[in-house]
């Protein structure tokens, strides 16, 4: 019985690796995607869902578009990263497919009423659609089977020094989410920095045709730069948090208490995580199979790309 998936995201080069894997692994159904404003406005990011939705063909699985930007803040991007559309270098075919009617935060809500325990909910953009939806229904926080985000760090930030973007561009609707009545599994960068498509992995990729060099290698080799010391690659951020729930086995995480700092001059978005914590709020992942990650994210997007058409 695959696991159903709901995934909030912000497409963005990782986030749509995270959505190959969501459609392509048999273990996993994809049951819908909802978008927010984050690695580019949320009218790319929508459009980028409903290209990518029709061009590795899961027409069937409905978009619904949220929060355009923080719950209270200023709307601060990350088009620096992954390019003023948010796919870098890829262009799509237009989607011919358009939105549901219902705003991201109904569906979220709709969608763990109708089957509480049977969906995981994964966020893999800033947390203002989570916040809404725990806002305006707290038992969406009973509902989900789990909940994983892609977000924080109990080291370094990437945003600031002490942030990491997810977190940093919405961190009042972060303190929400990990204030609500269920358990956060934080994939943050910690963990993700030990996913990076280094040159081994790439030449991998590269071998897997159409799909690969028109999606897969650009996304993941967008803003590489080899000339950075000790950088091996591009970090697949988001793709570990869908991992998370397919193959958990692949992390090792510890329980936590995380807070979020929203009023620091110079820290806030940080994640303070305390690991001795006698009320843990979080599993924070801390640890990744990397070999077995790739073999397995590997063999999920040879499949999407032997069945690819174009
Ligand atoms: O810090 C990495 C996260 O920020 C990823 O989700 C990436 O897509 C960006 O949104
Ligand atoms: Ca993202």
């Amino acid at each position: 019985m695959p696991f159903r998936l709901l995934l909030d995201c912000d497409p963005g080069l990782d986030d749509a690796l995270a959505l190959l894997l969501a459609h392509g692994d048999p273990d996993l159904e994809l049951i819908g995607v909802t978008t927010v404003g984050g690695n580019v406005t949320l009218q790319n990011t929508t459009r980028n869902a409903l290209r990518l939705r029709e061009y590795l063909k899961f027409p069937k699985v409905p978009v619904s578009a949220g929060a355009a930007g923080p719950l209270t803040r200023q709307f601060r991007d990350a088009a620096h990263v992954h390019g003023a559309g948010g796919l870098g270098s890829v262009t799509l075919p237009e989607a011919t497919l358009a939105v549901t009617g219902i705003h991201a935060v109904d569906f979220i809500i709709d969608t763990l009423r109708a089957t509480p325990g049977a969906v995981h909910l994964v966020a893999t953009g800033p947390l203002t659609n989570i916040a809404l939806a725990l806002e305006k229904e707290p038992a969406i926080a009973r509902w989900a089977a789990s909940f994983t985000i892609m977000g924080g760090s109990f080291t370094r930030g990437n945003a600031t020094v002490a942030a990491e973007f997810n977190i940093w561009a919405d961190p009042e609707a972060a303190r929400i989410v990990f204030d609500a009545d269920w358990q956060v599994t934080m994939i943050g960068l910690d963990l993700t920095l030990q996913a990076q498509a280094n040159s081994i992995v790439v030449d991998r990729l590269s071998t897997l045709g159409a799909l690969a060099d028109d999606l897969i290698v650009p996304l993941a080799t967008f803003y590489f730069n080899p000339n950075v010391p000790d950088w091996d690659g591009q970090a697949v951020h988001d793709v570990c948090a869908v991992a998370y729930v397919a193959r958990p086995d692949l992390f090792e995480t510890r329980p936590a208490r995380v807070d979020i700092e929203t009023t620091g001059e110079f820290t806030s978005g940080m994640t303070v995580v305390d690991f001795d914590a006698p009320s843990p709020n979080a599993m924070v992942a801390t640890r990744l199979d990397v070999n077995g990650f790739w073999a397995y994210v590997e063999t999920v997007y040879a499949r999407v790309a032997a069945e690819h058409t174009g």
